[in-house]
């Protein structure tokens, strides 16, 4: 094959990173990493179903979105612990969109304390948002991206963190349920492969969010003294090697580049967002 010959058959990059006619449900997305990336999708053509628990702030969110990118956004109620609440959602997506191309299992919840201390109701409510939520995301846009239409581009993305591949004091509970993601991420990529289906997890490190900001204040609460918070601070900046954390839309710009038809060859990868920090 001629180099003309393989030009003459390359999609642009316009095609590449255009989402028109894709419909997207991003789950937590009233804020933080999930509303940059409904956004992101928005900006790209497609529409976008937005559920959070915050059932204001998902609706607040998708009239924004709808109004600055002239798209089809809405928001919806939804509790990702509850199989009820997803289906109704998935339903949703159905009905106000027309299907299920894109789903992101974004919702998320961080806290953490010593082993010691960890009780029974902690470990569930790190499991029951960020392993099991993701669970029931994943079975029903799988379910019903199956039993629809075949269509290109279907793909479900699951937001890890770099908790579930490197070892952090007192987040025990997260850091299992976030490598649970990645393991399940792995699995169903090999198992829906048959269908068309990419399976793909996104691990981020720090990101700049509301979630994390409530994280450093109420650790700003804990913390004795004004010097006790300062050493934290900058103990933190210092363990990340390009001196920052991301800003949510780095986070979901790599999320983009997931679902788009530039990334059409990857599956199962779980895909480090985490401005080198992993390489230490
Ligand atoms: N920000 C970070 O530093 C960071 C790092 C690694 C991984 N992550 C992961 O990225 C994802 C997004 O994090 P973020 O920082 O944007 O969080 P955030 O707290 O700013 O926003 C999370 C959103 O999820 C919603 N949510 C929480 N529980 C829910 C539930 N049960 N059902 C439906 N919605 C629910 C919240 O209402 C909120 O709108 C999470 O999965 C998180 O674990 C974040």
């Amino acid at each position: 094959m001629t180099t003309a010959n393989i030009d003459a058959n390359l999609p642009t990059l316009n095609d590449l990173i255009s989402l028109k006619g894709r419909r997207a449900v991003v789950t937590g997305a009233a804020r933080g990493i999930g509303y940059c990336t409904a956004r992101r999708f928005a900006q790209a053509g497609a529409s976008v179903l937005i559920g959070d628990r915050n059932v204001d702030g998902a609706k607040q969110a998708a009239a924004t979105l709808a109004q600055e990118c002239k798209a089809t956004v809405h928001g919806a109620a939804l509790d990702v612990r509850s199989v009820t609440s997803v289906q109704e959602l998935a339903a949703t997506a159905e009905r106000l969109l027309g299907g299920i191309d894109i789903w992101i299992n974004n919702a998320g919840v961080f806290r953490g304390e010593p082993l010691v201390e960890t009780t029974d109701e902690d470990w569930d409510a790190m499991y029951d948002v960020n392993l099991r939520g993701t669970f029931h995301g994943c079975r029903e846009a799988a379910r019903r991206m199956i039993a629809g239409p075949k269509r290109p581009g279907q793909v479900i993305v699951n937001i890890a963190s770099v908790a579930a591949v490197r070892g952090r004091v007192s987040l025990g509970a997260y850091s299992a349920a976030k490598a649970g993601v990645v393991g399940l991420t792995r699995s169903l990529a090999m198992e829906l492969v048959q269908h068309g289906i990419r399976v793909l997890s996104v691990t981020p490190s720090m990101a700049e969010t509301p979630g994390v900001a409530e994280m450093r204040a109420a650790a700003r609460q804990k913390a004795t003294d004004g010097n006790s918070v300062a050493a934290m601070e900058k103990a933190i900046r210092a363990s990340f090697p390009m001196g920052r954390a991301a800003e949510a839309d780095e986070v979901a710009r790599v999320i983009f580049f997931c679902v788009s038809d530039l990334a059409a060859f990857m599956t199962g990868s779980n895909v480090l967002v985490d401005g080198g920090l992993t390489t230490r």
